[in-house]
Order: C-alpha cells, then sequence, then structure tokens
C-alpha cells in the first residue's frame, strides 16, 4: 500500500532521508503557493488554459504545467512533423517483451522526449485491459492479465518519473473499449474491478507512485468517472493513499459541482471547461466547497514542485538521467517485443539464399496505431529498408501482393504539403508543414500568428510525386466545405455532410470520400492542391479543425497481384510476406466488427504458401487477428505496431543476429471461439456478464482453444526446466526454477509462474499469472530464476465483507513456457 503523504512526511524526531526532506520542503513551498492565490486564480488553476497546458501564476510562481500524449512518443503540443518525436512500438509490443526493465528503459527515453519539448507530464501509460479482442484500442494498452499490466506499467511510470517527468495513468477505470465511449455505462461487479480492472493501478500506485491518473470518459454502474467518488476518493485516494492529481480525460469533465465532489483536479482541455470561473461562481453561490477547491489546487501545486514548476521548491529530479539513443532502444524494444508463434523445421533465421518479400506493409510499415496516441516520428525503417540494408549481398525481390487498405488511405507516400491560413480577405496569415494529408488541430494548436477568430481556410498545397503511372484516386474525409485541385483541375468544390455522431472527433474517424480520378506518370510530380473553409466556432467545448487528403494509388487486378506475389515467392528459396491492419481497423475512436485481416491479404498468404513451402508471414498488427492459414506456412512473427525501427528490428529477428524475445501478452484465437467479445452496449449500458473471467481466464473456463495461447513464443534455442523449489513462508512465497539452455545458441527465456488451486473452484479461474522472470544462458549453461509471487496472488475480493480475503489451502504452482505448455510443478500449502 503507497504510504499518504501525510505519513511519508512524518512528524517528531524522525531522522528523514534527503529525498524525505526535499518532499517535506516542497509540501512547505506548496502551502505557501497555495496561501497567495485568491478564489479566482485557484479555480483557473484547476481548468486548462489551451488544450495542453494549466495557466502560469505568477503571483504563486507557478509557471505553465504542459502535458502531452504518450504513450510510445511524446508528440508535444502540436499535430505537426516539425518537431518530431522518437515512435517506440505499441505498449502490446513493449508488454510482449514481458521485461519490466525495458520498460522501465522505455519510460526514461520519454522523459528525455518530454523535457526537450518542454512537457511535465506525459499523458500514459494506459493500462486498461484487453477485455474483448475487438477493442479499437487494444493496441494501446499492455494485456489481457492485469498482473503483466501492472509490472509493465509500473516500471514504465518509475521510468518516466525517474526524468522527472509527470504520468496520468489512464484511463481510469473500465475503458476497455471504444463503442459510445463518452456515454457507455459499464455494469461490472466490485470484485471484477479489483481483481481485474482496478488492479494494474492499484499496483502502480503501490510500487511506482505515479504523480497522475486520467479518469475515463466512461460511466461505471451508473456513475460517470470524472465524478466517481467511490472510486476516486474512497479507493484510489483513501484506500491506496494516491496524493497526485485526476485530470479528466479530455472533455470528460461534464458537471462543475460533481466534478468536484468526484474528486476531480484538472478539467482538461481549456479554455472551456466547468470549472475556471463555473467554479469559483459555484463556490461564491455556496454549490461548492472551497476546502475541495483547496485540495485539488494542492495536489496541482505538489505535481508543479515535482516537476520543478513551483519556485522555492526542489523538483524530486535534479539530475536527470544519462542521455539514451531513442533509436537503438526502438530498435531492441522491437526486436525483443517479436513474437515467434510458430517456427517449423528451423524456418527462422533465414537461410542462405533468395528471399521474396511481399506486403504492401513491407514497403509502407504501420509503426503505430491511430488516435491520440500517435506521434511523429523524424524517420521509419520499412521491412523493405530494413532487409535491403541487411541482405546486400542476397537477390531480394518486392511485389505489393494485396492491398490492405479497403478504403483510401491519407495521403502519405510521395507528398510534401503544408498547411497555408487565410483570413476572410484571402491574406495569408500563417502556415505549417503538414506530415501527411491528416491534418488535426486540436484546441489552440494552430500555426503561429493564427487565431480561430481569423481563420477562415486551411488549404493544404504541395506537390505529389507518384511512384506508380496510371489512375490515382484522390479524396476527402472530414466535414463541411472542401475544393480539392490536382493539377490545375477542380474536381471537388461542394460541402461534405456526414452523420453527426457526437464524438467530437467524429471528423477524424469517417470514411473518405473519393473525388478525383486522375491519370499520372511515374515520378512527375503534380501540384495538389485542397481547401476547407473553417466554419464559425460551434459551442462545443472544444474546437478541432481535423480534415484528411485521401490518396490511392492505382489499383490492379486483385487476382494478378497475388498471381505476381506467387511467382516471385516461387522463384525465391524464402517468402517472407508482411500482413497488416489499417488505421481503419486498429484506432482510437471506434472498436473493430471482426478480425480479419482487411482486403485480400488472407488470400495472398495462401497463394503464397502454396508457391512456396518456406513461406514466412510477418503480422504487423497492435492486437490479435485471425491466421485462417497459420497452419500451412513455415514460421509466423508477431510484430505488433513496432515503432520506427521495425523494419530494421525485422532484419534483426529474420537474420539471427538477434533471437525473437516476445511471447503473447493476450491470448490470440478467432472471433467465434473467443469467449468475451462483446463491445456493443444495448440502452447506453454494456454488462460486464463474465465477472472475472477475461482473456486465458474465459478460455480455460470455456473449453476453447485459441489458435496461440497466453505467454507463448519461441525463441531460436531450446530451455529445458530441471527444478522448481518454492519457499512459502509467513512472509511470502520465493519460487526458485532451475532451467537449461539446450540448443546451440545464446537465449533468453521467459519462465512463467501459475498458480492453480488445488481444489477446482468455479467461482475462480483454473489458474492465473502470479509471478515470472527473465533469464539468459549461453548454450548448455544452467541457470536459476528467482520468482516471488506476491501476496494478492492467493487473494480474491470478498463481495461480503467488502475487503480481500486471502484463501487458504493447497495450491499448484505450474511453471510454463506459456499457459499450456506447463513444464514442472510444486505443491505447496498456504
Ligand atoms: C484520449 C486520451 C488522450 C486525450 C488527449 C482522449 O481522446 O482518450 O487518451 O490522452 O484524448 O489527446
Amino acid at each position: 500500500m503507497a504510504a499518504s503523504s501525510d505519513s511519508r512526511r512524518g512528524g517528531g524526531d524522525m531522522v528523514r532521508t534527503p529525498a524525505e526532506t526535499a518532499e517535506v520542503r516542497r509540501e512547505a513551498a506548496v502551502e505557501a503557493a497555495l496561501g497567495k492565490l485568491d478564489l479566482d486564480a485557484k479555480a483557473r488553476l484547476l481548468a486548462g488554459q489551451d488544450m495542453w497546458s494549466l495557466p502560469a501564476l505568477p503571483e504563486a510562481g507557478l509557471a505553465s504545467l504542459v502535458m502531452s500524449d504518450g504513450p510510445i512518443g511524446v508528440r508535444g503540443v502540436h499535430w505537426s512533423a516539425d518537431d518530431p518525436s522518437v515512435a517506440l512500438p505499441s505498449p502490446t509490443a513493449l508488454a510482449a517483451t514481458w521485461d519490466p526493465g525495458l520498460a522501465h528503459r522505455a519510460g526514461v527515453l520519454l522523459a528525455q522526449e518530454a523535457r526537450r519539448k518542454g512537457v511535465h507530464v506525459l499523458l500514459a501509460p494506459t493500462v486498461n485491459l484487453h477485455r474483448s479482442p475487438l477493442g479499437g484500442r487494444h493496441f494501446e494498452a499492455y494485456s489481457e492479465d492485469p498482473y503483466l499490466t501492472g509490472r509493465i506499467g509500473t516500471e514504465y511510470v518509475r521510468g518516466v518519473q525517474s526524468g522527472g517527468v509527470g504520468t496520468t495513468v489512464k484511463h481510469f477505470v473500465a475503458n476497455d473499449a471504444e463503442t459510445d465511449r463518452l456515454t457507455v455505462n459499464n455494469l461490472l461487479s466490485e470484485r471484477a474491478l479489483r481483481e481485474l480492472y482496478l488492479a494494474p493501478f492499484e499496483a502502480i500506485v503501490e510500487n511506482a507512485h505515479p504523480w497522475g491518473i486520467m479518469t475515463a470518459y466512461n460511466t461505471v454502474n451508473g456513475t460517470t468517472m470524472t465524478e466517481h467518488h467511490h472510486l476516486v476518493n474512497e479507493v484510489l485516494r483513501g484506500e491506496w493513499g494516491f496524493d497526485g492529481i485526476n485530470v479528466s480525460d479530455w472533455t470528460a469533465a461534464r458537471s462543475t459541482t460533481g466534478a468536484l465532489a468526484g474528486g476531480l483536479d484538472i478539467a482538461m482541455p481549456g479554455p472551456r471547461t466547468v470549472y475556471g470561473e463555473a467554479l469559483a461562481r459555484a463556490v461564491r453561490d455556496g454549490e461548492a466547497d472551497e476546502a475541495r477547491v483547496d485540495e485539488a489546487v494542492r495536489r496541482v501545486l505538489r505535481l508543479a514542485a515535482r516537476v520543478g514548476a513551483l519556485d522555492g521548491a526542489e523538483p524530486v529530479v535534479t539530475e536527470p538521467p544519462a542521455p539514451v539513443d531513442g533509436e537503438s532502444l526502438a530498435r531492441e524494444i522491437a526486436r525483443r517485443s517479436f513474437v515467434l508463434v510458430r517456427n517449423e523445421n528451423g524456418a527462422l533465421p533465414l537461410g542462405p539464399g533468395r528471399v521474396a518479400l511481399i506486403g504492401a506493409a513491407a514497403r509502407d510499415a504501420r509503426v503505430l496505431g491511430g488516435g491520440s496516441a500517435t506521434v511523429f516520428p523524424a524517420r521509419t525503417v520499412s521491412p523493405l529498408d530494413g532487409l535491403t540494408a541487411a541482405l546486400p549481398d542476397r537477390s531480394l525481390t518486392y511485389a505489393l501482393g494485396a492491398d490492405p487498405n479497403t478504403e483510401l488511405p491519407v495521403a502519405d507516400q510521395g507528398f510534401e504539403l503544408r498547411a497555408v491560413c487565410r483570413d476572410s480577405h484571402g491574406t495569408v496569415i500563417g502556415s505549417r508543414s503538414a506530415p501527411s494529408g491528416l491534418l488535426q488541430w486540436m484546441g489552440d494548436d494552430l500555426p503561429e500568428g493564427v487565431t480561430h477568430d481569423t481563420l477562415h481556410s486551411v488549404e493544404l498545397t504541395g506537390t505529389f510525386t507518384p511512384r506508380e503511372t496510371g489512375t490515382h484516386t484522390l479524396g476527402i474525409k472530414g466535414l463541411g466545405p472542401f475544393r480539392l485541385t490536382v493539377a490545375g483541375t477542380t474536381y471537388f468544390d461542394d460541402v461534405q455532410r456526414p452523420a453527426e455522431d457526437g464524438d467530437p472527433f467524429a471528423a477524424f474517424f469517417g470514411a473518405p470520400v473519393p473525388h478525383a480520378r486522375v491519370d499520372l506518370t511515374a515520378g512527375e510530380p503534380v501540384e495538389v492542391s485542397l481547401t476547407y473553409t473553417v466554419p464559425p466556432p460551434s459551442g462545443h467545448p472544444m474546437h478541432a479543425i481535423g480534415f484528411t487528403l485521401a490518396h490511392q494509388d492505382p489499383q490492379r487486378d486483385p487476382d494478378e497481384l497475388i498471381a505476381e506475389a506467387a511467382a516471385a515467392a516461387r522463384a525465391a528459396d524464402t517468402a517472407v510476406v508482411v500482413v497488416a491492419t489499417t488505421d481503419r481497423v486498429e484506432s482510437e475512436g471506434f472498436d473493430r466488427r471482426d478480425l480479419r485481416l482487411p482486403g485480400r491479404q488472407d488470400d495472398l498468404v495462401h497463394a503464397v504458401a502454396a508457391a512456396n513451402p518456406d513461406t514466412v508471414v510477418v503480422v504487423n498488427s497492435g492486437s490479435p487477428v485471425e491466421m485462417p492459414w497459420r497452419d500451412d506456412v513455415a514460421a509466423v512473427l508477431l510484430t505488433w505496431f513496432p515503432g520506427q525501427e521495425g523494419g530494421a528490428a525485422l532484419a534483426d529477428v529474420l537474420t539471427g543476429a538477434h533471437e525473437p524475445g516476445g511471447r503473447l501478452p493476450t491470448t490470440w484465437g478467432s472471433l467465434t471461439d473467443a469467449p468475451v467479445t462483446r463491445v456493443v452496449p444495448e440502452n447506453g449500458e454494456l454488462p460486464y456478464d463474465e465477472d472475472v473471467f477475461i482473456g486465458y481466464r474465459a478460455w480455460e473456463k470455456h473449453g476453447r482453444t485459441p489458435a496461440y495461447p497466453f505467454g507463448h513464443g519461441l525463441g531460436y534455442t531450446d530451455w529445458t526446466y530441471e527444478s522448481v523449489e518454492v519457499d512459502a513462508t509467513a512472509e511470502g512465497t520465493t519460487a526458485k526454477v532451475r532451467l537449461r539452455n539446450t540448443g546451440d545458441r545464446p537465449g533468453r527465456e521467459t519462465v512463467q509462474l501459475y498458480l492453480a488451486p488445488g481444489e477446482a473452484d468455479p467461482t475462480r479461474p483454473a489458474r492465473w499469472l502470479a509471478g515470472f522472470a527473465g533469464v539468459e544462458a549461453g548454450p548448455g549453461e544452467s541457470v536459476e530464476a528467482t520468482v516471488v509471487l506476491p501476496r494478492r496472488a492467493f487473494e480474491i475480493w470478498d463481495e461480503a465483507t467488502m475487503s480481500w480475503s486471502f484463501v487458504k489451502g493447497s495450491y499448484e504452482i505450474q511453471v510454463a513456457r506459456s499457459i499450456t505448455d506447463r513444464r514442472i510443478t510444486a505443491t505447496i500449502n498456504v
């Protein structure tokens, strides 16, 4: 349990450590600053002044606190490639490393990125659970298992905060799907909350002492999370001793008095929020309690003191950690996250010989998932780039095979664009480079010199140099009046009016409409221009300007493309097919409808596998997809959204320079077999009927066999598990596992411990993950893994007493390579 700030402060004659002394001084600085603020200033501090920051209050020596998304990089305060950020692999990938140490190093790098960009608080990590594989934002969370999520999240937070930058663990709580996310009322038992959904938050609060959390959009058991007195004030703050800030998810705060009573400290984004002037008025009218306002302000000032934004307070970190090389860390995490789920007859690493690389995503890699998690890296290495660099002396051929895009994708490859802003007289008032055809300016994130009052139109303008000759299609995604011109011809000059669905981000999540079909020649640049006329400001609390120039290469006959790829595979010794999801499949803002690979990619793999038995399939997706061909190919490597260095890491692993190190953090199976899938509410409600049985807990309960089980993943060597010794005392349970590398190359193994009740109990899962450790050994060497099982592994939440209950009895400790590949066991009585 985390110590409360009071007990940490201590009293009497206690001897304090330097860290405790600094904390006492910070608390004193907080009180001093609080005393200098009047009600209006305090109320102002609790509301965003814009999209990403809080106001500075010079009278109290307080600088403006700046926040930014997270979690794989630090986008900063602009949606622009002008200030790039390193892009690490997706959170699912980080969890697949099963290596809290790597998560820590990721955090240190992100703090470095944040400091470079003047960001005090990273809006991360996302620790919601993979309840249903249909969850659209699945790639942004870690796992279906709360313990693994908590371990990875804890070190991520510790890493970021060791760099002096705050975190907001999100989204508190049960934001496990995207359908109707602003309003859905998730109905779940206190036991499911405690044992599953709250568990990662609790572990992180206890072990990493985060400086912030973010409360979710959704409602839990009838109360919206930004007003959830029970879960925020009683559980998070009361029971767990959390002393950081509680910031709303963006626009999630709905009521001034409700949010204040529910423990919300900061309403984001600004400037129009339920706090600020409205809060000061509520206090003056006697509707809100100023003491509660003071509590919230105290927490914001404490955050400022911790990150060094409050005069007179020494920040927690005075010497940032040694600089980290982002590119090499991104590459290391990627290869350590890749999960080799199938490798027949040693298909990988690749032998000598010719390689046919196939797939759209082999050339245009999908390195990250869509939505607020988007960052703009300075470079991306595609599989084609990575393999071209790694196999210089081998013949490497490339074939597209199949286009995964079922609709027009964002204009990207070959486009050089700027966004030019004009006032109502047509005078240019500012401009900014555009990373792609996707323009997304939220709040006051406008080019320098531009304000919402003066902005009349935005023109995305520049050149497009096609890489293929033929008929190109251009289109528009977004709401409102647009004019699209290509090579001097205007193809559209009208208004697009898709249905409103109430989500402020709707314009970003709809489908693009094709408008221009233009014959172009490879290598010959043409001028393109898409002008959007900005509507007058709406009543919505958040300004958002978002639209997309979409583009599709000339379409070839899909059968012909597949035949071409099969021919390339036939002519090579090995075929490597990269299949992928798209940002229309996995993104924030909507859920998935199925788990199929989009387009004709399944047909492509079948055809290539028929042409060459030595076919390796690389799956570039953030979360599970169905792989109907998986038994027909030689190897399957899951690479997640691998971040900016993904292609280089892929070459490391395919060539055998490094072992793929990942283990599945989530069960991969078909949608029809998956026991828990529902994400669509009925009458606004989504009951979590499965209670504590999600993920592998549910697969086992229903006796269903997934494609690949939780924890599964192969390396390039073999391991023999020799013994396990368990020491169970009143203080705790420790297992020592001895295992040997029986293969012929050095390797790393993730030793997994599952705890199974001695007597089957239908109210509990058959077994659950209770500990894990990574070990390394050379060929023939034996090594010992020490795994400590937390007390919580033996506890259940007792709804009758509303408390944790230690379940005594006999348990089997199962030492395993995955939940189904259990190697040795020991029985204990506790
Ligand atoms: C997301 C948050 C994110 C915030 C700011 C919201 O839509 O749910 O995760 O931090 O936007 O971009």
